[in-house]
């Protein structure tokens, strides 16, 4: 009976594996027609019990296994984004996660941040203006496109690190970046400012 008991308990260690993928079904039977044969043999038994134990013990590590690859996967995730940290009007800073190549305009979208972007990335206006707190940060950036620059001109409160944010793209190394909303944003499509030619 006990003999029994642990032959059926071998057997499902044996499906277990192949169902696993350890074990091709040919595999499977033969293990399985063996390990029959194995335990007909009662001084085995003490023996099988042992090995029974280190066969539970390698299942229970491959299931750890799996499931730390599933963690190290969802740090994966975790890595493809970054840390962008707005500071609103009244001086609160606000942290967001934000992947890998989307825009600070996008992120503050997503995030309900308060920066308008009324031209939706075209060029076209300045009233994604953001200004770049740290100059550590700012000097990681890529350089300003002359067209970014010609609208940067038109921007309320232009400082020496202001940026649009429709043009500044999440990376790696700006996780931790904190972007100051201006108080205000000149937005001459509507308030009736046209630029000068330069
Ligand atoms: Fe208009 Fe960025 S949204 S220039």
């Amino acid at each position: 009976m006990f003999g029994h008991r642990i032959s059926r308990f071998g057997s499902a260690i044996v499906k277990q594996l192949a169902r696993e993928g350890y074990l091709s079904t040919y595999g499977t039977r033969n293990l399985q027609r063996s390990y029959g044969q194995y335990l007909r043999s009662p001084q085995m038994m003490v023996q099988r019990q042992t090995r029974t134990s280190q066969e539970a013990f390698f299942l229970k590590n491959n299931r750890f296994s799996a499931f730390s690859t599933t963690s190290s996967e969802k740090d994966d995730e975790e890595t493809k984004k970054i840390t962008i940290i707005f500071v609103d009007k009244d001086g609160e800073e606000i942290p967001v996660k934000v992947p890998i190549g989307m825009s600070v305009l996008e992120a503050a979208h997503e995030n309900d941040i308060d920066l308008e972007g009324a031209c939706e990335a075209s060029l076209a206006c300045s009233t994604c203006h953001v200004i770049v707190m740290d100059t550590e940060y700012y000097n990681k950036l890529e350089e300003p496109t002359d067209e970014e620059n010609d609208m940067l001109d038109l921007a309320f409160g232009l400082t020496e690190t202001s940026r649009l944010g429709c043009q500044v793209i999440a990376r790696p190394e700006l996780d931790g970046v904190r972007l100051a909303i201006p108080s205000a944003t000149r937005n001459f499509a509507v308030d009736g400012f046209v630029p000068k030619p330069h």
